[in-house]
């Protein structure tokens, strides 16, 4: 299981964004992500199409959009035209999941499967041999700077079965140097952080590297269930 850090650009300075990018690339990033919330599928509203081109623009890893909307597939091709590599979008938002993951992958992209903290597992059960990856946001989605809700975790395993230990299971939401290693030990090997990179003591290079340390050393334990 390879473990994966991802830099959430949200608390990222986006009057600067290529040095924020090429910071955090320094730092060992593996790919990057960008929210786009609605205002309506979850309370806040944040970055569109066009700061996620600039964003892919001067990116060198691969991009991850993740859509915080009520009506992910109306929004899908255009932010499949910025040249991300992955879309995700809420099993809570779409009725036909396997049909919506077709969608994506018909744009030419990668199909990520986001669920929310209290949702259950078996919801993704469509999905299965269809996304590419799957998302478990362990805060309710929003906001950067919440707190773990390990809870959130428990799902993690079951996931792994279902899917298979070759499926990359992000983590998101209040993942820091403290939670990391926890979300690795439930099987996630693919971290999202916003605050804990961008908001932290150190420089974001430093705040990765040390992200990944904390995550490594929970695999290298033997952490993980499968
Ligand atoms: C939450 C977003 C997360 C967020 C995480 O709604 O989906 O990607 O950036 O922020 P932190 O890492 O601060 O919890
Ligand atoms: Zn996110």
């Amino acid at each position: 299981m390879q473990i994966k850090i991802v830099p959430s650009m949200m608390d990222a300075d986006l009057a600067n964004v290529a040095r924020a990018v090429a910071q955090v690339e320094a730092g060992g990033a593996d790919l990057l992500h960008v929210d786009v919330a609605d205002g309506h599928f979850v309370p806040s509203i944040m970055l569109g199409p066009q700061v996620t081109r600039a964003i892919v623009g001067c990116a060198h890893v691969p991009v991850g959009a993740h859509l915080m909307m009520t009506d992910p597939l109306r929004y899908a091709p255009t932010f499949a035209e910025t040249g991300v590599d992955t879309i995700f979008f809420h099993v809570e938002a779409v009725d036909d999941l396997a049909g919506a993951v077709r969608a994506v992958r018909d744009l030419g992209v990668q199909a990520g499967v986001a669920i929310k903290p209290k949702t259950a597992p078996p919801s993704l059960a469509e999905a299965v041999g269809e996304a590419d990856c799957l998302m478990v946001m362990t805060v309710e989605p929003g906001f950067s700077g919440q707190d773990f809700m390990e809870d959130a975790c428990h799902k993690i395993p079951a996931l792994r079965q279902m899917f298979g230990s070759s499926i990359d299971i992000y983590v998101d939401g209040g993942i820091g140097p403290h939670t990391a290693g926890r979300a690795v030990s439930y099987g996630a090997n693919v971290l999202v952080a916003a605050s804990a990179v961008f908001h932290a003591d150190v420089p974001p290079d430093e705040a990765v590297a040390r992200l990944r340390q904390a995550a490594e050393a929970a695999l290298a334990d033997g952490a993980a269930p499968i």
